[in-house]
């Protein structure tokens, strides 16, 4: 069994603070290296207790949030007596049982089924809010059974649910082609009736302010001359504004000015490997630049851990801005509704 008290802090925060003052608390499921902690942190909120299951996502965890309240292990062995009650659950639980990429068996996949995880906890902690994410493809697979399914189990608990699909280049500034379901559901009729989503918001970033094409990185970013698909990447990659992909045998070319959707098998196998021309070659994306492209905060840092585990890190994580928006949503009606509005 795995508990909170098990865990002892080894690192100070180094991209976010606590909020000082905050009034509600957040306990985070699946938290991975914190994406989602951070965008509530950022909204004014105290995450006071996460989950995550991968060793080296939780050191990246510890070394950006600390560490004093993340309980390492399987969410299935978390004891709900060691964490505090929360106002605010949140979960981007595992998605490849119901992407489009893999074999969508949904909740018969074992990873499908850890969505049953957030209803124990749910049981036990009757938190005001909870916060959703996963991939565009939750709402239509299954023919919108899983989704209706999803949707029933809020509102037997007494959940008021509210779903829309947001891409991260309409809704966070940030040029990426994301587009993710998010989920907030209410205990209290009173926050659901205030609550919206946030509207969509210009881009006004583009891929060169995300990359500076004119600081050479590490060698081994770049692809060799004498690479056997070099000719290839001459001949397709002419644009610098667009990221491009390699897709096992061929470059794919994507939309000028954003970046493709990250994923986190992006770093290994040499699929989905986001590619790009700098001043010095043709190069794959370096994993902080994915971190970038999330809208992670300039002084998040990786541990020292191998650049697949990095890229599966950021391909995994949320976009924070489009979070925090959301976030900053709740946060709104939850003080409203405390202060009789
Ligand atoms: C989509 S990622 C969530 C990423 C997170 N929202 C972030 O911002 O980085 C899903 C996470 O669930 C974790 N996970 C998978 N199975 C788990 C389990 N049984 N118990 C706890 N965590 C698990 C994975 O390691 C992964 O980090």
């Amino acid at each position: 069994m795995v508990n909170a008290m098990s865990v002892t802090s080894t690192s100070s925060c180094e991209a976010t603070l606590p909020a000082e003052g905050a009034e509600y608390t957040v306990g985070s499921m699946f938290a991975g290296i914190g994406g989602i902690c951070i965008a509530f942190k950022n909204a004014g909120a105290d995450v006071i207790w996460a989950n995550e299951l991968d060793k080296f996502a939780c050191m990246t965890y510890r070394k950006n949030l600390g560490s004093d309240y993340l309980v390492e292990g399987d969410i299935k062995d978390l004891d709900v007596n060691t964490v505090p009650n929360v106002d605010i659950l949140t979960a981007g639980f595992p998605c490849q049982a119901f992407s489009i990429a893999g074999y969508k068996k949904g909740f018969r996949d074992e990873r499908g089924a850890l969505f049953f995880e957030i209803l124990r906890i749910m049981d036990e902690k009757h938190p005001r809010v909870v916060f959703l994410e996963n991939v565009k493809n939750l709402v239509g697979h299954d023919n919108g059974q899983t989704f209706e399914n999803i949707l029933r189990c809020l509102k037997d608990r007494g959940y008021f649910a509210y779903h829309q699909v947001l891409n991260t280049m309409e809704y966070g500034d940030i040029p990426q082609n994301r587009e993710r379901t998010y989920i907030v559901a209410f205990k209290d009729k009173r926050d659901a009736e205030k609550f919206s989503f946030p509207e969509a918001v210009p881009l006004t970033k583009s891929i060169r302010d995300i990359i500076d094409a004119s600081s050479q990185k590490d060698e081994l970013f770049y692809y060799k001359k004498d690479w056997l698909h070099y000719g290839e990447l001459k001949k397709i990659m002419k644009n610098e504004n667009t990221v491009y992909q390699w897709r096992r045998t061929y470059v794919r070319e994507n939309k000028s000015d954003v970046c493709p959707t990250l994923t986190a098998n992006m770093g290994t196998g040499g699929h989905n490997v986001p590619l790009i021309i700098d001043d010095f070659g043709y190069r794959k994306l370096t994993p902080s630049e994915c971190l970038k492209f999330q809208g992670f905060p300039s002084d998040f840092r990786f541990p020292d851990i191998s650049n697949g585990n990095m890229y599966k890190q950021a391909g995994n994580s949320v976009s924070v801005p489009v979070v925090q928006r959301i976030a900053e949503n709740i946060l709104d009606v939850m003080k409203k509704t405390d202060s009789g509005m």
